[in-house]
């Protein structure tokens, strides 16, 4: 389907090769959709540790954050970070993990945007590997070694493979799917359960005309441009410029994706 080309197949593949080697997957979680980024994905980690941070929690609810992250611990160790989390909580959450090996291998995964990297390079800090150090060679993917653990300092993605609508529209509501890949339907969708968490009346072609106007984004004859205007609605919605909105709001649904 369009939302498996070629390259997921290969992400896929590297992520079952990297795996063999990890005591601890560190899955990150959107807080504003923890359902959502999950997607029935946790079953390859099945004889891994996993952990789970509920990321982008400054763009989510603040109750449903307890929430999730209540229901969460009943299955597995959670805590809500984001950007700027003390290293040190996350480090004290992976260590906590009781493993065999005396230097446990980590790898960090979740669907596109989530903000694994931003992760990874929280963890490592100033263990940084250097980077370009010989032109013209590629990089590949090197374990790094933290005070008493390695990570993987490429993040292992994740795609979901039981695809509803209400999927798509939440992924796109984050920021986790490519706009350009959106049918009209999903639009749809995403911008009803946007509108009921967050109160809005009109419906999206009246609301997105008003963005639009605002914006000052008019096409030749004076009419406002609609499709700039829902790309760049839905772009900052996802950055959190609208409000701190959390769109899994269901918490008995985490245990249907187990
Ligand atoms: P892909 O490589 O596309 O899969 O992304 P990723 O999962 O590695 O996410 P990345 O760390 O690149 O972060 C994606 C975007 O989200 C960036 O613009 C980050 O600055 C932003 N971001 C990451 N974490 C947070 C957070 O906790 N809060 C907020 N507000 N933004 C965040």
């Amino acid at each position: 389907s369009i939302w498996y080309p070629g390259h997921v197949q290969k992400a896929k593949r590297q992520l079952k090769e990297n795996l063999k080697k990890v005591d601890i997957v560190v899955v990150v979680l959107d807080a504003r959709a923890p359902v959502a980024t999950t997607s029935f994905e946790l079953k390859i980690f099945k004889d891994k540790k996993v952990i789970i941070l509920l990321n982008k929690s400054d763009l989510a609810n603040e109750e449903l954050n307890k929430e999730w992250q209540k229901e969460i611990s009943k299955y597995f160790p959670v805590i809500l970070v984001n950007k700027n989390t003390d290293r040190r909580n996350i480090i004290r959450l992976i260590k906590s993990v009781p493993v065999k090996s005396p230097n446990p291998r980590i790898v960090v995964v979740g669907v596109p945007n989530v903000g694994k990297s931003t992760i990874i390079n929280k963890i490592i800090g100033r263990h940084k590997a250097k980077t370009g150090a010989q032109p013209g060679v590629t990089r590949g993917v090197q374990w790094i070694m933290v005070d008493g653990f390695t990570v993987l300092d490429s993040p292992g993605i994740l795609f979901s493979e039981v695809f509803s609508k209400d999927i798509a529209a939440k992924l796109l509501l984050i920021g986790s799917v490519p706009v350009e890949n959106v049918t009209d339907e999903i639009y749809n969708r995403a911008f009803a359960i946007y509108a009921e968490v967050a109160n809005v009346g009109e419906d999206m072609d009246i609301y997105l005309r008003n963005f639009g106007k605002q914006r000052g984004f008019l096409k030749k004859g004076g009419e406002v441009d609609i499709e700039r205007a829902k790309n760049l609605f839905f772009k900052e919605l996802s950055e959190g410029k609208f409000g701190r909105f959390t769109y899994d709001v269901d918490i008995s649904k985490f245990e249907e994706v187990l």
